[in-house]
């Protein structure tokens, strides 16, 4: 028997071995879980077969939820988890529990002998699935069997909830088109990261990217362009043009393709067509929309422009029409109608715009926009949809049941959540991608400018200091953005999403109170390991 004496060596002994960093980097999980108790011992999948057993049956999207995970013990492991009948052989326990908190909340209890998940949804099993991988040898990540690794979880119990109901990442295809292939590919890895929104930036000045049938010449003439601009943006005798023809779209089979794909892993599609403003394309396509009646060329060059869509009759029907086909394709509840960075220069020199005004009895050409984002917030609103715009459209009075993007800085979500609208964080100083990470920006790619270290976007905090427990309750989460002006090509993409985007998944699903930047940069060099083997192109600035 031994003495008080040795069990507590022994207890001091094991509990170092806990906390030392080679211990502690067996959980290496991003974002990291709410509550995580670390214990001794693992457990280990072998053989040929594991299985997996639902309790009282398991409906089918609960079982769907383990589909990564499988894959991963296959392909990697040569591991067959096959669903079992009795939990007596089973190496996953899951069990449907209605009493936990939040939807998208599990609870995971690995011991040496089982793994057992609770999960009061799908996406509560998914996402418990997404962290067992996390807690397996960084090897599970490959597309073929490797031998020599010992598939071992370390033991641990974890009850994991996320802070916010919208964790979001968006990407323009617009500036530079993304193949659907390399969508899917962006979003395996939200879904790693427990993100559940993808803003689809559709529609600007540079591209239009969804097919819409009744309007052809938006993806025959407004999907292409000619000439882009090569390198930094200077004055314009010094621009050099690159003139190669850029484009590409989306089939509405495309666009269903990437839907489903999404919505198996557990994210919502946010479609944004853009309005009434970063519409040279359309215009391109369609001049009869713009108040000059044009022409226009698909623009090569970065910017805001002065051609916008009229507010004459015949533009509202147009873009009904649009929405018409758009709709059907994204069951998610909220489509993005822009609404930002819109000249008003042209509707204040326009007869038909002009005669708006009169007619509606509106003052100005900011009430004008707001006429134009409430009008179509209506139309889509008896369609079953609610409107997200960027933070202009507060501008001249916000639509009725509108939720704001706050990009151009925090302002403009603390206002809208003070009138009592929901509200999504992506301010341009935190949440924009498109800067550089680091300071040697020579190092770097040629980007649109500024500095946006991972450090500065972990340590945003989503919820503004300035909203009372009541208006708080209005935001609804955070996003990180990606223009594409100067990402062109899928390296650079990806260069500037990684590893920042594992910074703007923690923030969506961790309290600020639970953030620790060097925490999060030892479970980081973890995850990046991970990035080697899926062969993502990241920037290494944060190991310096
Ligand atoms: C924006 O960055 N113009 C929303
Ligand atoms: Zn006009």
């Amino acid at each position: 028997m031994k003495t008080l004496k040795q069990l507590g060596l022994i207890f001091a002994l094991s509990f170092a071995a806990l906390s030392g960093n080679a211990q502690k980097n067996e959980y290496a999980i991003i974002p990291e879980p709410l509550q995580l108790k670390a214990q001794s011992g693992q457990f280990e999948f072998s053989g040929t077969t594991a299985g997996i057993y639902f309790e009282s049956g398991g409906d089918a999207a609960s079982e769907q939820a383990f589909f990564i995970l499988t894959e991963r013990l296959q392909q990697a492991a040569g591991i067959s988890l096959k669903r079992v009948s009795s939990a007596q052989n089973a190496a996953i326990v899951c069990r449907l529990n209605t009493k936990l908190a939040k939807t998208e909340a599990y609870k995971l209890d690995v011991t040496k002998s089982k793994i057992t998940i609770e999960a009061r949804d799908a996406a509560g099993f998914f996402y418990a699935a997404q962290t067992l991988r996390q807690l397996l040898p960084v090897e599970i990540e490959n597309q073929t069997v490797q031998t020599n690794v010992k598939w071992k979880v370390p033991c641990c119990q974890i009850n994991d909830s996320p802070q916010y109901a919208y964790r979001g990442m968006h990407l323009d295809v617009s500036r530079h088109f993304s193949t659907k292939e390399e969508v899917m590919f962006y979003i395996d890895q939200l879904a790693f990261l427990k993100i559940n929104t993808f803003h689809w930036h559709l529609t600007d000045d540079q591209g239009w990217r969804i097919e819409i049938k009744k309007y052809p010449k938006l993806t025959t003439v407004g999907a292409w362009r000619y000439r882009t601009l090569d390198g930094a943006f200077v004055s314009a005798p010094n621009r050099k043009w690159n003139l190669e023809k850029h484009g590409g779209f989306y089939t509405q089979d495309e666009v269903k393709e990437v839907v489903a794909y999404a919505q198996k892993r557990h994210i919502n599609v946010l479609p944004e067509i853009e309005m009434p403003g970063h519409a040279v394309a359309a215009l391109a396509a369609y001049p009869q929309f713009s108040c000059s009646g044009g022409p226009f060329e698909v623009e090569g060059l970065w910017g805001v422009f002065n051609d916008v869509y009229c507010t004459r009759e015949e533009t509202f029907t147009f873009l009904q029409n649009i929405l018409d086909e758009v709709v059907p394709l994204f069951p998610y509840n909220y489509i993005h109608i822009g609404g930002d960075e819109c000249p008003k220069m042209r509707w204040g020199r326009c007869a038909a715009c002009q005669k708006r005004m009169a007619d509606e009895g509106i003052k100005d050409t900011h009430a004008l926009q707001s006429y134009f984002i409430s009008r179509m917030g209506k139309y889509l609103e008896a369609k079953g949809k609610q409107i997200i715009g960027w933070d202009e459209i507060l501008e001249g009075g916000l639509a009725e049941g509108a939720t704001v993007m706050s990009w151009r800085g925090t302002e403009g979500g603390i206002a809208a959540a003070k009138m009592g609208h929901n509200v999504i964080m992506t301010p341009n100083a935190y949440m924009y991608l498109d800067q550089y990470q680091s300071e040697a920006k020579e190092s770097e790619p040629h980007a649109i400018g500024g500095y946006l270290p991972i450090e500065k976007v972990y340590d945003y905090n989503p919820l503004p200091s300035e909203l009372t427990a009541e208006e708080s309750k209005y935001i609804l989460g955070v996003q990180g953005n990606v223009w594409t002006e100067y990402m062109i090509n899928k390296d650079i993409r990806e260069f500037r999403i990684f590893p920042r985007i594992d910074a703007v998944a923690e923030n969506g699903w961790l309290p600020q109170s639970k953030k620790n930047y060097p925490d999060f940069k030892r479970r980081l060099e973890q995850k990046v390991k991970r990035y080697d083997i899926i062969g993502i192109p990241y920037s290494k600035t944060f190991l310096k």
